[in-house]
C-alpha cells in the first residue's frame, strides 16, 4: 500500500514484529506477531479470513477454527475498524491465491492467538472503499478517519517526503533553520490579520504573521546568511481551492545576492526536491523559462501561465492596419479597440472549428463573465475557407490573414477579442487557461515549472489616491529603473499618478507550476534612502512607517547587507505533486471554504472567563445563552 522508508526491524514494538506491510515469502516459516485495524473480515464457516492494515500496507490473516478455537472465537466479534492483534506463523499462500496488488501477498499470517486491543463504531463511511464518493463535510469532521483511508495516507507521506527533500536540500547549501514566532506585529501580505488578545497587556493583540516577511530580513541584518524555515502563515482571506486561513510556507532569505542568485538555487532546489519526491514525472524544461511580466501577459495573457500547452496570444493588430497606419479592417469593434490604443488578440483552439453554436456562447458568456465586451471567432474549415459572422465585416482575404497570423490550420477555431490591453491580455489568458484544461491539452503528468519576474513595482490605487506595491512594500527597484523612484515629479512624499516610479519595474519574481503560483519573492530595498522614498509613494506617513516596520527600518541603519528571498507554498506543491486541485486534500487538518474546523468545532465562542481575563466584549454579535 504505502512504501515503508525505515527498515521493518526498527518498526517493531511490544505489540508487533512486523509491520502489515512487512512479511514476505522468505518469511515463511516464521513466527510473527501484528497489530492494526480490521479492514475486511471473511467468514468461511470453519475458516475466518482478516485483512489487516495499518499505514504500511496490509496482511492476510487467517484464523483456523480447527487449529485455534478460542482465536476463531475472538475474530468472529471483530468488526471493521476494531484495533486487534495476532500471532502465529507465516505461510505460503495456497498457489493461485496470491494477491499481486499487496506487498504482502505472497504470503498470510496462520493464527495462533487473536486479541481485540480495542473496539469501533461502525465508522460514518467506508474507509475501506477507495471509490467510495464522501461527502466532504463528512470526511472534514471525522478527519481522523478519513486520514485512515489509503489516498490520504499516501498524500501525507508524500508532503513529509516534500519537506523531508527540502530541509536536505537547504541544509546541504549552507541555510540555517530558525523558528520565527507566530504571536507578532501585523507583517502585511494583502490579507487581513487574525489577531490574538493579550491577557497580560489588556485592550492590545498580537497579529499572527501572514508571512515571516520582517523577521526573515531581520535575521539577514543580524548575519545569519541563508535563512530557510517551514513557516506556518495566517491570512483573514476569502478562500478558493488554493487558499486556506492557515497554510504552509517554504520561506528563505540570503545575503548578499542578486535577483539571478535566488531564482538560480530555487530552481535547482525545485529540481534535486522533485526528483527526489516524484522521480516518476517528468520535467518539462530545465532550466526553467524565464519570462518578464511584460512577456507573460503578452504571450500567455497571465502572470501565471500553464507552459505544458502553447496556444500563445497572437497580436492582429499588423493585419489590422491600412498602408496609412490606419486601423480599417472594417469591423468597428477592432477598429475602435485599436484607435483607442486598445489591442486586438486572438488565441486559436485546435479542432473546435466545428464547434456548435451553443458551445461559442459558452465561450461567449465566459469572455464577458472575465471582463470582455464581447468574443469574435473564425472557423477554419476542412477547406481551408474562413466562417465565422465577422467575416462579412472583414472580407476574405482579411479573414484568411488573420487566421493565418493566428496559427490557425483547418479544423481550428480563432477566438478573438479587442479591448484595452489590460483586459483583452486577461480575457484571452483565462479562456486559454480554461480551454487547455477542458480539452485535456495539458499532459497532467508532467511538471512545468516556469518563472515570471521583473513585475512593475506599484500600481496606483485610485480609491486611496497612491502607489500600492504589487508584491510587498520591501522588494527592490531593477537598477536600471532606480533612476524613476529617485526622480520624483513633485514633491518627493506626495504619490501622484504620473509619477515615473510607475513605470519601475521591481526585482521580484513569482515561480509558477502548472499554472499555479507556486511562490514569490524579491530582492528587497536594503537602502535606508529608497526605502524611505518607496514607503512615501505608498502613502504612508512617517509615524505610520514607524509606527507599523519601526524595528525593520530601525535595524537598517545597522548596516542591513543586501538580501533577497522568497516564499513557495507547501501546501500547493503538495497539492500539484499529487494531482489534486484543492490544498485541503493535502492538509490533515484543513477549514472549510467558511474557515471552520468541524473536527474541533472551531471558531467557538471564548469561555466566560476568558471574556473577563482578556477583557474582551464582542458588540454587534448576538451572545449565546450560557
Ligand atoms: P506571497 O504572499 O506571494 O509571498 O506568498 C508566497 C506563497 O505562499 C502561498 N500562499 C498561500 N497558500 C495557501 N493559502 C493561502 N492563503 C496562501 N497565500 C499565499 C502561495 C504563494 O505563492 N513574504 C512573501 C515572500 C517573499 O517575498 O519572500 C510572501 O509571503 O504559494
Amino acid at each position: 500500500m504505502i512504501e515503508t522508508p525505515s527498515s521493518a526491524a526498527s518498526l517493531a514494538t511490544p505489540y508487533r514484529t512486523h509491520t502489515c506491510g512487512a512479511l514476505r515469502a522468505s518469511d515463511a516459516g516464521s513466527p510473527a506477531r501484528l497489530a492494526g485495524w480490521v479492514h475486511r473480515r471473511r467468514d468461511y464457516g470453519k475458516l475466518t479470513f482478516i485483512d489487516l492494515r495499518d499505514r504500511h500496507g496490509i496482511t492476510q490473516v487467517v484464523v483456523d477454527a480447527g487449529d485455534a478455537p478460542e482465536a476463531s472465537e475472538v475474530a468472529a466479534r471483530m468488526r471493521p475498524e476494531f484495533v486487534v492483534a495476532f500471532e502465529g506463523e507465516v505461510a505460503l499462500r495456497q498457489p493461485g491465491t496470491e494477491n499481486a496488488k499487496l506487498e504482502t501477498g505472497a504470503v498470510e499470517l496462520q493464527v495462533r492467538t487473536a486479541t481485540i486491543l480495542n473496539e469501533a463504531k461502525t465508522p460514518p463511511f467506508y474507509i475501506n472503499d477507495p471509490d467510495a464518493q464522501i461527502d466532504e463535510t463528512l470526511r472534514l469532521k471525522y478527519r481522523y478517519l478519513d486520514l485512515r483511508r489509503e489516498a490520504m495516507q499516501r498524500r501525507l507521506l508524500l508532503r513529509s517526503r516534500l519537506v523531508h527533500a527540502i530541509r536536505e536540500v537547504h541544509h546541504g547549501s549552507g541555510f540555517v533553520e530558525v523558528e520565527t514566532p507566530n504571536l507578532i506585529k501585523s507583517t502585511p501580505e494583502g490579507a487581513r490579520d487574525f489577531i490574538v488578545p493579550s491577557r497580560l497587556q489588556p485592550g492590545e493583540v498580537y497579529a499572527l504573521p501572514q508571512s515571516p516577511q520582517q523577521l526573515k530580513q531581520l535575521l539577514m541584518v543580524a548575519g545569519v546568511d541563508r535563512y530557510f524555515q517551514i513557516a506556518r502563515c495566517f491570512r483573514d482571506e476569502d478562500l478558493r481551492g488554493d487558499r486556506q486561513p492557515e497554510f504552509t510556507q517554504l520561506d528563505l532569505e540570503m545575503s548578499f545576492v542578486d535577483e539571478a542568485t535566488v531564482m538560480d538555487f530555487v530552481e535547482r532546489m525545485a529540481i534535486e526536491v522533485s526528483r527526489a519526491v516524484v522521480p516518476e514525472r517528468a520535467l518539462l524544461a530545465t532550466p526553467f523559462p524565464r519570462f518578464t511580466y511584460a512577456e507573460a501577459m503578452e504571450r500567455f495573457g497571465s502572470d501565471k501561465p500553464d507552459v505544458r500547452f502553447a496556444m500563445e496570444l497572437v497580436d492582429l493588430e499588423p493585419e489590422l492596419r491600412g498602408t496609412d497606419g490606419a486601423a480599417a479592417s472594417g469591423f468597428r469593434v477592432f477598429d475602435e479597440a485599436l484607435a483607442g490604443g486598445g489591442r486586438v488578440k486572438a488565441i486559436t483552439v485546435p479542432g473546435l472549428a466545428d464547434a456548435p453554436r451553443s458551445r461559442i456562447d459558452e465561450l461567449t458568456e465566459a469572455a464577458k463573465r472575465f471582463g470582455a465586451r464581447g468574443l469574435a471567432h473564425l472557423s477554419v474549415e476542412a477547406s481551408g475557407s474562413i466562417k465565422g459572422p465577422i467575416v462579412k465585416f472583414l472580407g476574405d482575404d482579411l479573414a484568411e490573414r488573420l487566421a493565418a497570423r493566428a496559427g490557425a490550420a483547418p479544423g481550428d477555431l480563432v477566438l478573438i477579442v479587442a479591448d484595452t490591453t489590460a483586459v483583452t491580455n486577461d480575457v484571452l489568458g483565462r479562456l486559454r487557461a480554461e480551454l487547455g484544461t477542458q480539452l485535456g491539452l495539458a499532459d497532467p503528468d508532467v511538471l512545468a515549472y516556469a518563472w515570471v519576474h521583473r513585475f512593475p513595482m506599484y500600481q496606483w490605487d485610485v480609491e486611496n489616491g497612491r502607489w500600492d506595491a504589487t508584491h510587498n512594500p520591501f522588494s527592490g527597484v531593477v537598477p536600471e529603473d532606480e533612476v524613476l523612484l529617485t526622480t520624483a515629479s513633485g514633491d518627493p512624499a506626495l504619490p501622484t499618478p504620473d509619477d515615473p516610479a510607475g513605470r519601475a519595474r521591481a526585482m521580484q519574481y513569482d515561480i509558477v507550476l502548472n499554472g499555479w503560483e507556486l511562490g514569490g519573492g524579491s530582492v528587497r530595498i536594503w537602502r535606508h534612502d529608497l526605502l524611505e522614498r518607496s514607503f512615501a509613494l505608498q502613502g504612508y506617513t512617517r509615524e505610520r512607517m514607524q509606527n507599523m516596520f519601526g524595528a525593520m527600518l530601525e535595524a537598517f541603519e545597522y548596516g542591513a547587507p543586501p538580501h533577497g528571498g522568497i516564499a513557495l507554498g507547501i501546501d500547493r506543491w503538495a497539492a500539484l505533486l499529487s494531482y489534486q486541485v484543492n490544498i485541503r486534500e493535502v492538509m490533515a487538518f484543513p477549514k472549510t471554504q467558511s474557515g471552520s474546523d468541524l473536527m474541533l468545532d472551531a471558531p467557538s465562542e471564548p469561555d466566560a472567563a476568558q471574556y473577563a481575563e482578556l477583557g474582551l466584549r464582542f458588540v454587534g454579535v448576538p451572545t449565546r445563552p450560557s
